[in-house]
């Protein structure tokens, strides 16, 4: 049984537990941060050890997720201090690279990246994790097996990692449906109607395309009769600029993240 410690109990950590709870892993969870009643909320959810003092919390673990924001990473890894026996140690912070994590904090730390989604809180998420060159395989094996407790888990390269971040968000899916489900509600269907009428024509459609062996562009195809009213309503989107939107999004989040790399 490993000890996981979390520096940091806010939105990631709180997912991370009840997706770890799900599978009932054998590890033992501590978790610390600065607020008392965050502490005290996560205890009585998920019945993990909470550590106020921060070198305690760090000296306890096995394992080590840095779950703070990544303006507060470098302030939490200065006080927290080098621990005394070798440590592994993942950060999820959003474009912070490893380069800046091992000289923040460099041996007995080894250092790899996660990526996770809140939808882990379902047991179903994806994580990408990247390692630094000289992580022993065993210790990468230790990281990806953590996080498929609660989906599945890619490794990609460091070069990737804010591309993923950026296209990877469960907040894209939402944002999706609050704009379908508001134009259904615009077009004279009720509030309830519109909502499930619009998460079925999303995700029905996506799980599909994912668990079967049809291309992307073939169901593409077969949804949209041409002149009908999907294709009408697609081209009428395309031409009011959806792609250009979403890579427009898409390029802003990038910049976002890199900007998260020289904080
Ligand atoms: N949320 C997501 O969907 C998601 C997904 C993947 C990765 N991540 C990454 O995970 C990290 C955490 O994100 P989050 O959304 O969980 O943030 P969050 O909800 O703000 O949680 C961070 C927690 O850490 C606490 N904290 C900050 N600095 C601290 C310090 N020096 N000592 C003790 N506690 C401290 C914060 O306290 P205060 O509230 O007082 O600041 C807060 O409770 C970020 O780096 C983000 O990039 C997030």
């Amino acid at each position: 049984m490993s000890t996981i410690v979390f520096l940091g109990g806010g939105r990631i950590t709180s997912a991370m537990l009840a997706g770890l709870r799900l599978k009932k892993t054998k590890h033992r969870f501590v978790v610390h941060d600065r607020n008392p009643r965050k502490l005290r909320d996560l205890k009585n959810n998920y019945a993990v050890a909470v550590e106020t003092d921060l070198n305690s919390a760090v000296q306890q673990a096995d394992v080590l997720i840095v779950a703070v924001r990544p303006s507060s990473v470098a302030e939490l890894l200065h006080a927290a201090g080098r621990p005394k026996r070798p440590l592994l140690a993942v950060s999820l912070a959003a474009g912070v690279p490893l380069r800046v994590l091992t000289n923040t904090l460099g041996f007995p730390v080894r250092w790899a990246r996660a990526m996770p989604s809140p939808v882990c809180r379902s047991g179903r998420g994806l994580t990408a994790v990247t390692f630094s060159r000289m992580l022993p395989q065993r210790d990468r094996d230790r990281i990806i097996d953590l996080f498929a407790s609660f989906g599945t888990v890619i490794e990609i390269p460091e070069s990737k990692f804010d591309a993923f971040t950026v296209t990877y968000s469960c907040s894209h899916g939402y944002h999706a449906l609050a704009a379908l489900a508001n134009a259904g509600q615009a077009a004279g269907l009720d509030r309830r109607v519109a909502l499930v009428a619009s998460a079925h024509a999303l995700a029905d459609g996506i799980i599909a395309w994912r668990e079967g062996k049809h291309s992307l562009e073939s169901l593409l195809e077969e949804a949209a009769t041409p002149g009908g009213i999907a294709a009408t309503t697609r081209a009428a989107m395309d031409a009011a600029g959806y792609r250009k939107a979403v890579g427009q999004g898409v390029r802003a989040g990038l910049r976002r993240a890199r900007a998260n790399s020289r904080q």
